[in-house]
């Protein structure tokens, strides 16, 4: 008898699947991020780099999947704090529908594998066009790195599940640290922010067994499920249903809340699950609108709220964050509840049907 030995589920100690484990990273590597951006009192970013953005008129972020999903966020963190203009583009189509550039663009790459075909295929035109870039990845050398005109790395660690979570987030610190040191945010300011949302992030992550309860008790059965919430919370839906959906297989779309009174919410019946994101406190109270129209029409609901937002009888509150931080803590509760809806239901949490880590054709 000879016992085959996985090298990578040794690394997996005492956890059921890497995706959990890649969870609960992620305060260790949003403060691995803090020191490696932030160094001697001084953001610890290349000069070269922050001047040919500060030259550009327009960034362009291309991504694919989650990667994708965390260009919104920074999309914000790039207008709201370096005052530049910023679209998000999903490679697949960039590489073939390219928009009308702007005079002087700058393109930023987000990949948490760094050799994603159809991001690098988007690469290979703004190459052509000799245009800069910049490649955010968790993979040193590879080949978006090399062929991109800069590169910040994620320093994230291997992401062995497929269903991105510790990138996600390390994505989003990247862009975040990236806009202050172009928006010249006072640093001790930045440093403390992201060091309370790793703290918030520990917090969630210790109240794992009421997030497993809600998902025993509404996911278990359910074919379909919506996500919605408006500005961060909109897009932070983005992602929570994409993680959703890949693991568990249940049919699971965002909606902008507001967007739901346009069609969407034909789909609604008796017992559908409809989650709500509301940490924004602008729109908070018109999603609650939008989602008591919903549970008019039968939906389970949930809300997953903070502080500042929260209200008697949400399910889910957050301590408060910095307003633009917020996608950070709200995305764990749902990574946590694609999790634990996968685990229940029996899957390969880290292995999903028809899906791969990395996707190297077009
Ligand atoms: C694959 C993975 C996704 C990932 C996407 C982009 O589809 O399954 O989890 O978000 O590729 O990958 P990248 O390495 O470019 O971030």
């Amino acid at each position: 008898y000879t016992a085959e030995l996985d090298a990578q589920d040794l690394e997996k100690g005492t956890y059921p699947f890497y995706m959990l484990k890649e969870i609960d990273e992620q305060p260790a590597v949003l403060r691995t991020l803090i020191n490696a951006y932030i160094q001697d009192g001084a953001y610890h970013i290349d000069a070269d780099l922050l001047q040919a953005i500060q030259a550009a008129d327009h960034l362009y972020i291309i991504a694919c999947g989650t990667s994708y999903n965390a260009g919104w966020i920074g999309k914000k963190l790039l207008e709201n704090w370096a005052n530049i203009p910023t679209d998000v583009y999903l490679a697949s189509e960039f590489a073939y529908d390219m928009p009308l550039l702007s005079a002087r663009p700058f393109f930023i790459f987000l990949s948490q594998s760094g050799e994603t075909a159809d991001s690098r295929q988007a690469l290979v035109e703004v190459n052509c066009m000799g245009a800069p870039s910049l490649t955010i990845t968790n993979v040193k050398g590879s080949t978006l790195s090399r062929e991109a005109s800069y590169t910040l790395l994620l320093h994230a660690g291997p992401e062995i599940a497929v269903a991105s979570t510790k990138a996600y987030t390390a994505q989003i610190s990247v862009m975040a640290l990236l806009a202050a040191a172009l928006g010249n945010i006072p640093i001790q300011e930045i440093a403390r922010d992201l060091g309370i949302v790793a703290s918030t992030m520990e917090s969630i992550l210790a109240e794992k067994s009421r997030i497993q309860g809600w998902a025993d008790s509404n996911l278990m059965e359910t074919r379909n499920a919506f996500y919605i919430g408006r500005t961060s919370d909109y897009y932070v839906s983005m992602e929570a249903a994409l993680k959703l959906k890949e693991i568990s297989y249940i049919q699971t779309e965002a909606f902008a809340a507001g967007e739901l009174k346009h069609g969407t919410i034909a789909l609604i019946e008796e017992g559908t699950p409809v989650l709500a994101l509301i940490t924004d406190p602008v729109t908070g109270s018109h999603t609650r609108g939008n989602l008591e129209e919903t549970k008019a029409r039968g939906a389970q609901t949930m809300v997953i709220s903070m502080e500042d937002t929260a209200r008697d009888g949400d399910d889910f509150v957050i301590q408060s964050v910095r307003s633009e931080l917020r996608p950070l803590v709200s995305v764990v509760v749902t990574q946590l509840i694609a999790y634990y809806t996968a685990l229940g239901r029996g899957l390969d949490v880290d292995k999903p049907r028809n899906l791969a880590k990395s996707v190297t054709v077009e």
